[in-house]
């Protein structure tokens, strides 16, 4: 069983997704910090193409990020690094290497895999596509709570990393035909699982 959630920076996905998948005793795929990763090698190496770093580096996914063998839990967060994941996320090579990564990983067992492209590229055949929203301010709320940020920066950073996430080439980020479009602004993590997980239950058992 899959369930893919795709949706923008702030919806609510890490939060919703980890939670979920704890809830449904699945593993949880964070592919946005497979991106981060690779964002974090490319500003260490300017010079090398992101495609080629995305092929060599051995990424671990669990409670701690670990690439290379080094943990970069907290390092990929940084928002140079938010920045700099969305410009090489735009780059077919990469994608091409993490979505093959990420469907070796999802090939057997249970999962709740969270990003941009699930539902549309790297599963379109998830039994439940979960597409999660809330309004530009409150997804700019919760990130600035998060890194401890000024809401206003947060939102002007936030409006074109969205304007590059939509509009490129690439697996532009967009809702999968016959994902469900759930709006976190007025929800709890609580609530917003509680729906997701009996989405779930009633795709299984149609499954
Ligand atoms: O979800 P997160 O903010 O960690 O993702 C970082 C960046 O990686 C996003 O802004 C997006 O550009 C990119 N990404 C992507 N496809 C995914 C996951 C993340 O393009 N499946």
């Amino acid at each position: 069983m899959l369930v893919a959630i795709d949706g923008p920076a702030g919806a609510g996905k890490s939060t919703v997704a980890r939670a979920l998948a704890q809830r449904l005793g699945y593993t949880y795929l964070d592919s946005g910090a497979m991106y981060r990763c690779v964002a974090l090698l490319s500003l260490d190496a300017p010079n090398d193409r992101p495609a080629a770093l995305a092929q060599k580096a051995r990424i671990e996914l669990g409670e701690r990020i670990l690439l290379d063998g080094r943990d970069v839990s907290e390092a990929i967060r940084a928002p140079e690094v938010s920045e700099a994941a969305s410009r090489v996320a735009a780059d077919a090579g990469v994608r091409a290497a993490l979505v093959a990564s990420q469907r070796a990983l999802i090939a057997a067992g249970d999962w709740v895999a969270e990003g941009r492209d699930i539902g549309t590229v790297v599963a379109p055949e998830a039994e439940l596509k979960v597409f999660l929203t809330a309004s530009p301010e409150q997804r700019a709320r919760r990130r600035a709570a998060e890194l401890g940020a000024d809401p206003q920066t947060v939102l002007a950073e936030q409006a074109l990393r969205d304007e590059r996430d939509t509009t490129r080439e690439h697996s532009p980020l967009a809702a999968a035909p016959g994902a469900v479009l759930l709006d976190t602004s007025g929800l709890t993590v609580a609530e917003a699982v509680e729906r997701i997980a009996a989405l779930a239950r009633a795709a299984s058992s149609t499954a």
